[in-house]
Protein backbone atom coordinates (compact mmCIF):
# COMPACT_ATOMS: atom_id res chain seq x y z
CA UNK A 1 0.00 0.00 0.00
CA UNK A 2 1.28 3.20 -1.30
CA UNK A 3 -0.58 5.60 1.34
CA UNK A 4 0.71 5.46 5.16
CA UNK A 5 -3.27 4.10 6.57
CA UNK A 6 -2.33 4.60 10.25
CA UNK A 7 -1.12 8.13 9.40
CA UNK A 8 -4.09 8.94 7.51
CA UNK A 9 -6.42 7.09 9.82
CA UNK A 10 -4.95 9.40 12.75
CA UNK A 11 -5.85 12.44 10.59
CA UNK A 12 -9.52 11.73 9.97
CA UNK A 13 -9.97 10.55 13.62
CA UNK A 14 -8.36 14.06 14.86
CA UNK A 15 -10.77 16.00 12.99
CA UNK A 16 -13.62 14.05 14.33
CA UNK A 17 -14.08 11.73 10.91
CA UNK A 18 -12.90 8.21 11.70
CA UNK A 19 -16.27 6.95 11.48
CA UNK A 20 -15.82 6.75 7.78
CA UNK A 21 -13.41 3.19 8.31
CA UNK A 22 -16.17 1.88 9.58
CA UNK A 23 -15.65 -0.99 6.94
CA UNK A 24 -12.67 -0.60 6.11
CA UNK A 25 -11.88 -4.00 7.26
CA UNK A 26 -14.64 -5.90 5.16
CA UNK A 27 -12.96 -4.18 1.88
CA UNK A 28 -10.80 -6.02 -0.39
CA UNK A 29 -7.26 -5.09 -0.80
CA UNK A 30 -7.81 -2.69 -3.92
CA UNK A 31 -10.99 -1.33 -2.83
CA UNK A 32 -8.90 -0.42 0.27
CA UNK A 33 -6.39 0.86 -1.93
CA UNK A 34 -8.40 2.76 -3.71
CA UNK A 35 -10.31 4.54 -0.69
CA UNK A 36 -6.96 5.81 0.97
CA UNK A 37 -5.91 7.35 -2.38
CA UNK A 38 -9.52 8.99 -2.73
CA UNK A 39 -8.98 9.96 1.20
CA UNK A 40 -5.26 11.49 0.58
CA UNK A 41 -6.49 13.76 -1.58
CA UNK A 42 -8.58 14.98 0.74
CA UNK A 43 -7.48 17.95 3.82
CA UNK A 44 -9.50 16.78 6.30
CA UNK A 45 -8.89 19.29 8.57
CA UNK A 46 -9.42 22.66 6.46
CA UNK A 47 -12.78 21.03 4.89
CA UNK A 48 -14.11 20.01 8.13
CA UNK A 49 -13.29 23.43 9.25
CA UNK A 50 -14.95 24.88 5.99
CA UNK A 51 -18.36 23.10 6.59
CA UNK A 52 -18.38 24.24 9.97
CA UNK A 53 -18.13 27.93 9.25
CA UNK A 54 -20.21 27.26 6.17
CA UNK A 55 -23.04 25.49 8.33
CA UNK A 56 -22.43 28.55 10.86
CA UNK A 57 -23.18 31.00 8.21
CA UNK A 58 -26.03 29.43 6.49
CA UNK A 59 -28.47 29.47 9.32
CA UNK A 60 -27.85 33.29 9.65
CA UNK A 61 -30.49 35.94 8.57
CA UNK A 62 -28.58 38.21 6.39
CA UNK A 63 -28.18 41.82 7.95
CA UNK A 64 -30.59 44.36 6.72
CA UNK A 65 -29.18 46.46 4.22
CA UNK A 66 -26.55 43.75 3.34
CA UNK A 67 -27.29 44.46 -0.34
CA UNK A 68 -28.04 48.19 -2.05
CA UNK A 69 -29.04 48.25 -5.21
CA UNK A 70 -26.44 48.92 -7.83
CA UNK A 71 -26.90 52.63 -9.05
CA UNK A 72 -28.46 52.43 -12.35
CA UNK A 73 -25.55 54.68 -14.58
CA UNK A 74 -23.36 51.69 -13.72
CA UNK A 75 -25.67 49.39 -15.87
CA UNK A 76 -24.43 50.17 -19.75
CA UNK A 77 -27.17 49.68 -22.03
CA UNK A 78 -25.62 47.49 -25.88
CA UNK A 79 -29.13 48.03 -27.92
CA UNK A 80 -28.56 51.64 -29.85
CA UNK A 81 -25.48 52.71 -27.95
CA UNK A 82 -23.88 54.86 -29.73
CA UNK A 83 -20.02 53.56 -29.27
CA UNK A 84 -21.43 49.79 -30.23
CA UNK A 85 -19.69 49.80 -33.39
CA UNK A 86 -16.73 50.88 -31.40
CA UNK A 87 -16.89 48.01 -29.31
CA UNK A 88 -17.21 45.43 -31.83
CA UNK A 89 -14.14 46.85 -33.57
CA UNK A 90 -12.02 46.96 -31.14
CA UNK A 91 -12.71 43.44 -29.65
CA UNK A 92 -12.11 42.29 -33.19
CA UNK A 93 -9.42 43.69 -33.17
CA UNK A 94 -8.19 42.04 -30.04
CA UNK A 95 -9.36 38.48 -31.61
CA UNK A 96 -7.18 39.43 -34.88
CA UNK A 97 -4.53 39.71 -32.97
CA UNK A 98 -4.92 35.93 -30.88
CA UNK A 99 -5.98 37.72 -27.58
CA UNK A 100 -8.70 36.62 -26.65
CA UNK A 101 -9.84 33.34 -25.19
CA UNK A 102 -13.05 31.61 -24.72
CA UNK A 103 -13.77 29.76 -21.43
CA UNK A 104 -16.50 27.02 -21.15
CA UNK A 105 -18.02 26.29 -17.61
CA UNK A 106 -19.26 22.53 -18.51
CA UNK A 107 -19.15 20.61 -15.06
CA UNK A 108 -22.61 20.92 -13.95
CA UNK A 109 -24.44 17.06 -14.28
CA UNK A 110 -27.59 19.31 -15.23
CA UNK A 111 -30.07 17.03 -12.64
CA UNK A 112 -33.16 19.57 -13.56
CA UNK A 113 -32.66 18.93 -17.35
CA UNK A 114 -32.85 14.94 -16.92
CA UNK A 115 -30.53 13.87 -19.41
CA UNK A 116 -27.65 11.61 -18.84
CA UNK A 117 -25.26 13.39 -20.73
CA UNK A 118 -23.77 16.72 -20.45
CA UNK A 119 -25.93 19.45 -20.78
CA UNK A 120 -24.00 20.53 -23.72
CA UNK A 121 -24.28 17.64 -26.23
CA UNK A 122 -27.94 18.38 -25.86
CA UNK A 123 -30.24 18.10 -29.06
CA UNK A 124 -32.74 21.16 -28.62
CA UNK A 125 -34.19 19.64 -31.46
CA UNK A 126 -33.15 22.39 -34.49
CA UNK A 127 -33.89 21.18 -37.63
CA UNK A 128 -30.50 20.60 -38.03
CA UNK A 129 -30.10 18.80 -34.44
CA UNK A 130 -27.32 20.73 -33.72
CA UNK A 131 -26.23 20.55 -29.92
CA UNK A 132 -25.44 23.24 -27.45
CA UNK A 133 -21.55 22.68 -27.89
CA UNK A 134 -22.37 22.75 -31.94
CA UNK A 135 -23.49 25.92 -31.48
CA UNK A 136 -20.83 27.41 -29.66
CA UNK A 137 -17.86 25.88 -31.72
CA UNK A 138 -19.46 26.97 -34.79
CA UNK A 139 -19.65 30.75 -33.56
CA UNK A 140 -16.00 30.43 -32.79
CA UNK A 141 -15.44 29.14 -35.96
CA UNK A 142 -17.18 32.15 -37.63
CA UNK A 143 -15.47 34.23 -35.37
CA UNK A 144 -11.87 33.19 -36.38
CA UNK A 145 -13.23 33.65 -39.79
CA UNK A 146 -14.25 37.29 -39.73
CA UNK A 147 -11.24 38.33 -38.00
CA UNK A 148 -9.11 36.38 -40.32
CA UNK A 149 -5.81 38.34 -41.86
CA UNK A 150 -4.26 37.39 -45.08
CA UNK A 151 -6.99 34.59 -45.24
CA UNK A 152 -5.46 33.07 -42.26
CA UNK A 153 -8.48 32.71 -39.45
CA UNK A 154 -7.86 34.06 -36.13
CA UNK A 155 -7.28 31.28 -33.34
CA UNK A 156 -9.68 31.78 -30.53
CA UNK A 157 -8.52 28.88 -27.82
CA UNK A 158 -11.32 27.09 -26.28
CA UNK A 159 -11.09 25.94 -22.99
CA UNK A 160 -13.70 23.66 -21.19
CA UNK A 161 -14.16 22.92 -17.55
CA UNK A 162 -15.33 19.51 -17.05
CA UNK A 163 -16.27 17.80 -13.79
CA UNK A 164 -15.70 14.44 -12.90
CA UNK A 165 -18.98 12.80 -13.94
CA UNK A 166 -19.14 15.47 -17.32
CA UNK A 167 -14.93 15.18 -18.28
CA UNK A 168 -15.26 11.71 -20.08
CA UNK A 169 -18.56 12.37 -21.90
CA UNK A 170 -17.49 15.68 -22.97
CA UNK A 171 -13.95 14.49 -24.19
CA UNK A 172 -15.86 11.76 -26.15
CA UNK A 173 -18.41 13.60 -27.70
CA UNK A 174 -16.02 16.29 -29.21
CA UNK A 175 -13.66 13.76 -30.55
CA UNK A 176 -16.84 11.60 -32.29
CA UNK A 177 -17.91 14.69 -33.84
CA UNK A 178 -14.67 15.97 -34.94
CA UNK A 179 -14.43 18.65 -32.41
CA UNK A 180 -16.85 20.50 -34.97
CA UNK A 181 -14.50 21.53 -37.07
CA UNK A 182 -12.21 23.54 -35.07
CA UNK A 183 -8.48 22.77 -34.68
CA UNK A 184 -7.98 20.16 -31.16
CA UNK A 185 -4.96 22.08 -30.64
CA UNK A 186 -7.37 24.83 -29.60
CA UNK A 187 -9.55 22.79 -27.90
CA UNK A 188 -8.39 22.17 -23.72
CA UNK A 189 -10.68 20.44 -21.44
CA UNK A 190 -9.88 21.08 -17.96
CA UNK A 191 -11.68 19.36 -14.86
CA UNK A 192 -12.86 21.34 -11.46
CA UNK A 193 -12.55 19.93 -8.05
CA UNK A 194 -14.49 18.08 -5.78
CA UNK A 195 -15.85 18.50 -2.33
CA UNK A 196 -17.28 16.18 0.71
CA UNK A 197 -20.58 15.95 1.04
CA UNK A 198 -21.50 16.62 4.58
CA UNK A 199 -24.31 15.90 7.04
CA UNK A 200 -25.89 18.50 8.66
CA UNK A 201 -23.38 18.16 11.71
CA UNK A 202 -20.63 18.46 9.10
CA UNK A 203 -19.62 14.58 8.68
CA UNK A 204 -18.33 12.95 5.90
CA UNK A 205 -20.63 10.83 4.31
CA UNK A 206 -20.06 7.53 2.27
CA UNK A 207 -20.90 6.61 -0.71
CA UNK A 208 -20.03 3.04 -0.90
CA UNK A 209 -18.26 0.79 1.63
CA UNK A 210 -14.68 2.02 0.83
CA UNK A 211 -16.13 5.44 -0.70
CA UNK A 212 -16.44 9.12 0.34
CA UNK A 213 -19.42 11.09 -0.96
CA UNK A 214 -18.38 14.03 -3.40
CA UNK A 215 -19.42 16.47 -5.55
CA UNK A 216 -18.15 18.98 -7.93
CA UNK A 217 -17.31 21.73 -6.09
CA UNK A 218 -19.52 24.82 -7.98
CA UNK A 219 -18.66 26.76 -10.96
CA UNK A 220 -16.60 28.80 -9.00
CA UNK A 221 -14.37 26.01 -8.60
CA UNK A 222 -12.69 27.23 -11.98
CA UNK A 223 -10.37 29.63 -10.34
CA UNK A 224 -8.83 26.77 -8.38
CA UNK A 225 -8.83 24.38 -11.44
CA UNK A 226 -7.85 27.37 -14.08
CA UNK A 227 -4.30 27.04 -11.92
CA UNK A 228 -4.00 23.90 -10.91
CA UNK A 229 -4.72 22.55 -14.25
CA UNK A 230 -2.38 25.05 -15.94
CA UNK A 231 -5.01 27.15 -17.77
CA UNK A 232 -3.37 30.25 -16.24
CA UNK A 233 0.23 29.12 -17.58
CA UNK A 234 -1.11 28.45 -21.61
CA UNK A 235 -3.09 31.41 -21.62
CA UNK A 236 0.18 33.40 -20.82
CA UNK A 237 2.02 31.48 -22.91
CA UNK A 238 -0.54 31.99 -25.71
CA UNK A 239 -0.61 35.97 -25.16
CA UNK A 240 -4.09 35.64 -24.10
CA UNK A 241 -5.12 39.30 -22.26
CA UNK A 242 -8.77 38.44 -21.92
CA UNK A 243 -10.93 35.48 -21.83
CA UNK A 244 -15.23 35.96 -21.95
CA UNK A 245 -16.45 32.87 -19.84
CA UNK A 246 -19.95 31.51 -20.21
CA UNK A 247 -22.25 29.11 -18.95
CA UNK A 248 -23.01 25.83 -21.47
CA UNK A 249 -26.63 26.18 -21.20
CA UNK A 250 -27.54 29.15 -23.16
CA UNK A 251 -28.51 28.57 -26.85
CA UNK A 252 -28.16 32.18 -27.26
CA UNK A 253 -24.66 32.74 -26.14
CA UNK A 254 -22.23 35.37 -27.93
CA UNK A 255 -19.20 33.57 -27.62
CA UNK A 256 -16.41 35.52 -27.70
CA UNK A 257 -18.62 38.61 -28.27
CA UNK A 258 -16.20 41.34 -29.73
CA UNK A 259 -18.76 43.86 -28.46
CA UNK A 260 -18.61 43.06 -24.91
CA UNK A 261 -14.47 42.43 -25.12
CA UNK A 262 -14.42 45.48 -26.50
CA UNK A 263 -16.64 46.81 -23.95
CA UNK A 264 -15.08 45.85 -21.16
CA UNK A 265 -11.44 45.95 -22.54
CA UNK A 266 -12.28 50.13 -23.41
CA UNK A 267 -12.57 50.53 -19.60
CA UNK A 268 -9.96 48.50 -18.17
CA UNK A 269 -11.74 46.14 -16.91
CA UNK A 270 -10.63 43.22 -14.68
CA UNK A 271 -13.97 41.82 -14.15
CA UNK A 272 -17.25 42.21 -16.61
CA UNK A 273 -20.77 40.80 -16.69
CA UNK A 274 -23.77 40.83 -19.12
CA UNK A 275 -26.94 41.26 -17.52
CA UNK A 276 -30.33 41.18 -19.11
CA UNK A 277 -33.48 43.45 -17.28
CA UNK A 278 -35.06 40.10 -14.80
CA UNK A 279 -38.27 39.38 -16.38
CA UNK A 280 -40.39 38.87 -12.44
CA UNK A 281 -39.52 38.87 -9.07
CA UNK A 282 -39.38 35.11 -9.01
CA UNK A 283 -36.87 34.21 -12.08
CA UNK A 284 -34.06 31.66 -10.79
CA UNK A 285 -31.17 34.28 -11.76
CA UNK A 286 -28.99 36.36 -9.34
CA UNK A 287 -28.64 39.75 -9.43
CA UNK A 288 -26.43 42.29 -9.82
CA UNK A 289 -25.76 44.18 -6.20
CA UNK A 290 -23.56 46.22 -4.23
CA UNK A 291 -22.35 44.75 -1.05
CA UNK A 292 -20.57 46.68 1.79
CA UNK A 293 -19.54 49.22 -1.44
CA UNK A 294 -18.23 46.51 -3.83
CA UNK A 295 -20.01 44.76 -6.81
CA UNK A 296 -21.32 40.88 -6.39
CA UNK A 297 -23.96 38.83 -7.58
CA UNK A 298 -27.10 37.97 -5.33
CA UNK A 299 -27.91 34.10 -6.41
CA UNK A 300 -31.67 33.19 -6.49
CA UNK A 301 -31.09 30.76 -3.77
CA UNK A 302 -29.90 33.62 -1.20
CA UNK A 303 -32.12 36.67 -2.11
CA UNK A 304 -34.98 37.09 -0.08
CA UNK A 305 -38.52 37.28 -1.22
CA UNK A 306 -38.43 40.89 0.22
CA UNK A 307 -35.77 42.28 -1.83
CA UNK A 308 -36.26 40.17 -5.04
CA UNK A 309 -40.24 41.82 -4.85
CA UNK A 310 -38.19 45.31 -3.37
CA UNK A 311 -39.42 48.20 -6.43
CA UNK A 312 -37.83 51.47 -7.50
CA UNK A 313 -39.53 54.94 -7.40
CA UNK A 314 -39.98 54.39 -11.33
CA UNK A 315 -41.83 51.20 -10.37
CA UNK A 316 -38.64 48.84 -11.82
CA UNK A 317 -37.34 45.96 -9.53
CA UNK A 318 -34.55 47.46 -7.47
CA UNK A 319 -32.70 43.93 -7.66
CA UNK A 320 -33.61 44.15 -11.33
CA UNK A 321 -30.44 43.58 -13.57
CA UNK A 322 -30.11 39.62 -14.03
CA UNK A 323 -27.15 37.39 -14.27
CA UNK A 324 -26.70 35.70 -17.65
CA UNK A 325 -23.13 34.02 -16.45
CA UNK A 326 -21.26 35.96 -19.66
CA UNK A 327 -18.16 37.19 -17.48
CA UNK A 328 -15.20 39.10 -18.69
CA UNK A 329 -11.88 38.45 -17.36
CA UNK A 330 -8.60 39.93 -17.67
CA UNK A 331 -5.79 37.52 -17.53
CA UNK A 332 -4.06 39.10 -14.77
CA UNK A 333 -7.61 39.04 -13.02
CA UNK A 334 -7.46 35.89 -13.35
CA UNK A 335 -4.00 35.26 -12.30
CA UNK A 336 -4.58 37.21 -8.86
CA UNK A 337 -7.42 34.74 -7.51
CA UNK A 338 -5.04 32.68 -5.57
CA UNK A 339 -4.05 35.43 -3.19
CA UNK A 340 -7.40 36.18 -2.14
CA UNK A 341 -9.34 32.89 -2.58
CA UNK A 342 -9.23 31.86 1.07
CA UNK A 343 -11.49 34.62 1.69
CA UNK A 344 -14.07 33.18 -0.72
CA UNK A 345 -17.07 31.67 1.40
CA UNK A 346 -18.70 28.47 0.20
CA UNK A 347 -22.22 28.63 -0.33
CA UNK A 348 -24.17 25.60 1.14
CA UNK A 349 -27.35 23.43 -1.13
CA UNK A 350 -29.04 21.43 1.06
CA UNK A 351 -29.74 18.04 -0.77
CA UNK A 352 -30.51 14.42 -0.70
CA UNK A 353 -27.67 12.34 -0.40
CA UNK A 354 -27.54 8.83 -0.51
CA UNK A 355 -25.40 7.07 1.90
CA UNK A 356 -24.37 4.31 3.55
CA UNK A 357 -25.20 4.45 7.17
CA UNK A 358 -22.25 4.15 9.18
CA UNK A 359 -24.01 2.67 12.27
CA UNK A 360 -25.67 0.06 10.35
CA UNK A 361 -23.80 -0.35 7.07
CA UNK A 362 -27.33 -0.35 5.45
CA UNK A 363 -27.55 2.29 2.25
CA UNK A 364 -29.99 4.54 2.39
CA UNK A 365 -31.73 6.53 -0.18
CA UNK A 366 -33.00 10.11 1.66
CA UNK A 367 -36.58 11.07 0.82
CA UNK A 368 -35.84 14.48 2.38
CA UNK A 369 -32.47 16.44 2.42
CA UNK A 370 -30.52 14.85 4.61
CA UNK A 371 -27.12 16.35 4.01
CA UNK A 372 -25.41 19.45 2.06
CA UNK A 373 -23.12 19.79 -0.65
CA UNK A 374 -20.52 22.59 -0.39
CA UNK A 375 -20.46 25.31 -3.89
CA UNK A 376 -18.23 27.99 -4.76
CA UNK A 377 -20.14 30.68 -7.72
CA UNK A 378 -17.90 32.43 -10.36
CA UNK A 379 -19.26 35.25 -9.23
CA UNK A 380 -17.87 35.24 -5.87
CA UNK A 381 -15.05 36.87 -6.89
CA UNK A 382 -16.24 40.16 -8.02
CA UNK A 383 -16.00 41.91 -4.36
CA UNK A 384 -12.13 41.53 -5.76
CA UNK A 385 -12.66 43.56 -8.87
CA UNK A 386 -10.64 46.71 -9.32
CA UNK A 387 -12.84 47.53 -12.48
CA UNK A 388 -15.99 46.06 -12.71
CA UNK A 389 -18.15 46.34 -15.75
CA UNK A 390 -22.08 45.95 -16.47
CA UNK A 391 -23.14 45.35 -20.24
CA UNK A 392 -26.51 45.10 -20.49
CA UNK A 393 -28.28 43.38 -23.51
CA UNK A 394 -31.42 41.95 -25.18
CA UNK A 395 -32.69 39.12 -23.85
CA UNK A 396 -34.18 38.18 -27.57
CA UNK A 397 -30.89 37.82 -28.88
CA UNK A 398 -28.43 36.62 -26.04
CA UNK A 399 -30.26 34.81 -23.27
CA UNK A 400 -32.40 31.64 -22.90
CA UNK A 401 -31.03 28.86 -20.82
CA UNK A 402 -31.97 25.55 -20.86
CA UNK A 403 -32.47 24.07 -17.17
CA UNK A 404 -35.39 22.05 -17.00
CA UNK A 405 -37.41 18.61 -18.92
CA UNK A 406 -38.63 18.97 -22.29
CA UNK A 407 -42.64 19.76 -21.28
CA UNK A 408 -41.29 21.89 -18.40
CA UNK A 409 -42.76 25.48 -20.76
CA UNK A 410 -39.70 27.63 -19.20
CA UNK A 411 -36.29 27.33 -19.65
CA UNK A 412 -36.35 24.21 -21.48
CA UNK A 413 -35.96 22.15 -24.92
CA UNK A 414 -38.61 23.81 -26.52
CA UNK A 415 -37.67 27.57 -25.78
CA UNK A 416 -34.29 26.97 -26.59
CA UNK A 417 -35.28 25.77 -30.22
CA UNK A 418 -37.86 28.38 -30.52
CA UNK A 419 -35.48 31.01 -29.31
CA UNK A 420 -32.81 30.00 -32.06
CA UNK A 421 -35.94 30.01 -35.14
CA UNK A 422 -37.00 33.44 -33.66
CA UNK A 423 -33.81 35.09 -33.94
CA UNK A 424 -32.95 33.57 -37.31
CA UNK A 425 -36.40 35.23 -38.13
CA UNK A 426 -35.44 38.56 -37.28
CA UNK A 427 -31.94 38.54 -38.34
CA UNK A 428 -33.59 37.63 -42.16
CA UNK A 429 -35.61 40.30 -41.73
CA UNK A 430 -33.30 43.20 -40.59
CA UNK A 431 -31.68 42.25 -43.48
CA UNK A 432 -34.35 43.57 -45.31
CA UNK A 433 -35.63 39.47 -45.83
CA UNK A 434 -39.31 38.66 -46.33
CA UNK A 435 -41.08 34.72 -45.15
CA UNK A 436 -44.20 34.03 -47.82
CA UNK A 437 -45.78 32.88 -44.66
CA UNK A 438 -45.64 32.37 -40.99
CA UNK A 439 -45.13 28.43 -41.38
CA UNK A 440 -42.01 29.18 -42.53
CA UNK A 441 -38.70 27.97 -40.20
CA UNK A 442 -35.28 29.27 -41.10
CA UNK A 443 -32.77 28.18 -39.20
CA UNK A 444 -29.50 30.46 -39.67
CA UNK A 445 -26.23 28.42 -39.54
CA UNK A 446 -23.77 30.60 -37.09
CA UNK A 447 -21.30 29.36 -39.33
CA UNK A 448 -22.92 32.01 -41.98
CA UNK A 449 -23.52 34.64 -39.39
CA UNK A 450 -22.60 35.36 -36.07
CA UNK A 451 -25.09 38.02 -34.71
CA UNK A 452 -27.12 38.93 -38.11
CA UNK A 453 -24.03 39.82 -40.29
CA UNK A 454 -23.90 38.47 -43.79
CA UNK A 455 -26.83 37.90 -45.07
CA UNK A 456 -27.62 40.79 -47.46
CA UNK A 457 -28.44 38.23 -50.05
CA UNK A 458 -32.07 38.18 -48.75
CA UNK A 459 -32.53 42.08 -49.25
CA UNK A 460 -35.55 42.66 -50.69
CA UNK A 461 -36.82 38.53 -51.18
CA UNK A 462 -38.93 36.26 -49.89
CA UNK A 463 -37.68 32.87 -48.35
CA UNK A 464 -40.15 30.36 -49.98
CA UNK A 465 -39.11 27.28 -48.38
CA UNK A 466 -38.15 25.90 -45.05
CA UNK A 467 -34.47 25.10 -44.57
CA UNK A 468 -31.24 25.69 -42.97
CA UNK A 469 -28.48 28.56 -44.00
CA UNK A 470 -25.39 27.12 -43.62
CA UNK A 471 -23.62 29.18 -46.82
CA UNK A 472 -24.83 31.78 -49.52
CA UNK A 473 -26.03 29.25 -51.72
CA UNK A 474 -28.50 27.55 -49.65
CA UNK A 475 -30.08 31.24 -49.74
CA UNK A 476 -30.18 31.42 -53.24
CA UNK A 477 -32.37 27.90 -52.69
CA UNK A 478 -34.72 29.36 -50.39
CA UNK A 479 -35.72 32.05 -52.26
C1 LIG B 1 -26.73 30.21 -12.92
C2 LIG B 1 -26.14 31.40 -12.18
C3 LIG B 1 -27.25 32.41 -11.91
C4 LIG B 1 -27.76 32.85 -13.27
C5 LIG B 1 -28.34 31.66 -14.02
C6 LIG B 1 -28.73 32.07 -15.43
C7 LIG B 1 -24.18 30.71 -10.91
C8 LIG B 1 -23.66 30.21 -9.62
N1 LIG B 1 -25.51 30.92 -10.96
O1 LIG B 1 -27.68 29.60 -12.04
O2 LIG B 1 -26.77 33.51 -11.17
O3 LIG B 1 -28.71 33.88 -13.16
O4 LIG B 1 -27.35 30.62 -14.13
O5 LIG B 1 -29.15 31.01 -16.18
O6 LIG B 1 -23.42 30.94 -11.84
N2 LIG B 1 -21.32 24.39 -13.42
C9 LIG B 1 -20.05 23.88 -13.37
N3 LIG B 1 -19.69 23.21 -12.25
C10 LIG B 1 -20.49 23.04 -11.17
C11 LIG B 1 -21.79 23.57 -11.23
C12 LIG B 1 -22.18 24.25 -12.37
O7 LIG B 1 -19.28 24.01 -14.33
O8 LIG B 1 -20.07 22.43 -10.18
C13 LIG B 1 -21.72 25.12 -14.63
C14 LIG B 1 -22.88 24.46 -15.35
O9 LIG B 1 -22.42 23.46 -16.21
C15 LIG B 1 -23.48 25.64 -16.07
C16 LIG B 1 -23.20 26.82 -15.13
O10 LIG B 1 -22.16 26.42 -14.28
O11 LIG B 1 -22.80 25.88 -17.29
C17 LIG B 1 -24.42 27.28 -14.33
O12 LIG B 1 -24.81 26.24 -13.49
P1 LIG B 1 -26.29 25.97 -13.01
O13 LIG B 1 -26.24 25.08 -11.86
O14 LIG B 1 -27.13 25.62 -14.17
O15 LIG B 1 -26.67 27.42 -12.50
P2 LIG B 1 -28.09 28.04 -12.17
O16 LIG B 1 -28.50 27.57 -10.83
O17 LIG B 1 -29.05 27.89 -13.25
Amino acid sequence: MTVDYQGLRDTFEAAGQGHIFAFFEQLTAAEQEEFLSQLAQIDVEEATKTAKKALEKHGQPEEACAFEPIPEDVIVDVENNRNRDAWFAMGMDLIRKNQVAVILMAGGQGTRLGSPDPKGCYNIGLPSGKSLFQLQAERIRRLQTLAATDGQDAVIPWYIMTSGPTDKPTRDFFTKNNYFGLNPENIIFFQQGVMPCFTHDAKFMLEGKGKLAVAPDGNGGIYGALHKEGVIKSLKERGIRYSHCYCVDNCLARVADPAFIGYCASRNTDCGIKVVPKSHPEEPVGVVARRNGKYGVVEYSEISAELAHMRQENGQLAFGAANIVNHFFSTEFLERVPSFAHELQYHVANKKIPHIDTTTGEFVKPTKPNGIKLERFVFDVFGHSNAFSVLQVSRDDEFSPLKNAPGAGVDCPETSRAAILDQSRRFIQKAGGHFKDDTIEIEVSPLLSYAGENLEAVSGNTIQRSGILTNLEDIALAL
